[in-house]
């Protein structure tokens, strides 16, 4: 049994940003979620404190070795003021799927999700009520051993932080132009990279930043042995629709099994829209387009939702995708996902909680 969660209310309450400056991740609410582990103990000690600065060990293994993982999804509230989650347990079970992976003990899924929700219901005040808005939930692991050497760490914290939020991309749901990057890799099968952890995102940002510098806002990823098959756009997972049909690439251990990637997939079949996950070559995609049946590309992420894709560039031949506007897919599960999301629309799915 997990001890009870013990609360410590700030004596400081923050002021509230205005909703046109809120950007993604730039603020934090009053309180977080913290929770310790000690091999042998199990997890202890949940507690909500207010939000502030962690005081670490220099040593600690976290900063060296990089054995944490973490998490990312979303709380709105309703026109009659409810609080909803999207799919936390969804979250919570691909955490654990992580923490294997990383060696990091799992979590009890039901006390971490009623943890969240315990948080965000005394946090309810931030959540931003303008359109795009939503308050962002980070529950993050990381190791916390004061010890230089390569081993599993014996102690860690789970803390969960909340941010209220605008549109990832400034572009919003705006088509974004992508560079298809060649020279760096994501991934492997056999990595990591179906798991969310920090040094995935590490691995990413200089490819990135070179896209950046060449006037693209992301890459597209493609597999890391053969620089063949298309994995991932920028942090999420990448759709097609070729011909009628919705393709996007199969989950075989280097790509994020991403929660937006699965609603998306289920409201496709919901539809009555063919969807295939299968291997998908850069080739195939640039053909589809000289035959004119690449009809729509889009990313899909928890932070974004869904990201078009107006245009590609691969080694200098630059494709206009649906004359680089947002297409009726996209903004079909767009406004599908967030109308459920804040209880605008039915929930066939009991998605929300
Ligand atoms: C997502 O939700 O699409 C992400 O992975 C972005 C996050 C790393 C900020």
């Amino acid at each position: 049994m997990m001890d009870e969660i013990k609360i410590q209310k700030t004596l400081q309450p923050k002021e509230k940003p205005q909703l046109s400056e809120l950007g993604f991740g730039n603020y934090f609410t009053d309180h977080m979620f913290v929770m310790d582990y000690k091999e042998g103990r199990g997890w202890h000690s949940p507690r909500i404190i207010p939000y502030g600065p962690l005081e670490l060990d220099p040593s600690v293994m976290v900063v060296h070795y990089g054995q944490a993982t973490f998490e990312g999804l979303k709380a709105y509230k309703t026109k009659d003021h409810h609080v909803l989650l999207f799919r936390p347990h969804a979250n919570m079970e691909r955490m654990n799927i992580s923490n294997e992976r990383l060696c990091i003990p799992t979590l009890d899924v039901e006390f971490a999700v009623s943890a969240i929700r315990k948080l965000v219901e005394m946090e309810q005040d931030w959540i931003p009520e303008g359109e795009n808005t939503s308050l962002y939930i980070r529950p993050f692991v990381f190791a916390t051993d004061p010890h230089l050497g390569v081993r599993p760490s014996h102690t860690y914290s789970f803390m969960v932080i909340l941010s209220p939020v605008g549109s990832y991309y400034p572009e919003g749901i705006d088509p974004v132009k992508i560079y298809v990057e060649d020279n760096y890799v994501r991934a492997v099968k056999g990595g990591l990279g179906y798991t969310k952890t920090p040094g995935n995102y590490a691995a990413s940002i200089k490819a990135q930043e070179v896209a950046k510098e060449r006037g693209y806002t992301q890459v597209l990823w493609l597999d890391g042995i053969e620089k063949k098959y298309i994995e991932e756009v920028g942090t999420m997972n990448v759709f097609f629709k070729v011909g009628g049909e919705v393709i996007t690439p199969a989950l075989e251990g280097s790509i994020l099994a991403g929660i937006t990637r699965d609603t998306t997939i289920k409201l496709l079949k919901h539809w009555g829209i063919p969807v295939q996950e299968r291997r998908i070559s850069i080739d195939e995609i640039y053909e589809a387009h000289a035959q004119g049946k690449l009809e729509e590309a889009f990313g899909t992420g928890t932070a974004a939702v869904i990201s078009p894709i107006g245009e590609l560039n691969y080694q200098g031949k630059i494709i206009s995708i649906n004359d680089g506007k947002t297409g009726e897919i996209a903004t079909r599960i767009y406004d599908t996902i967030t109308g459920i999301q804040t209880g605008v629309l039915e929930d066939p799915f009991n998605w929300t909680l």
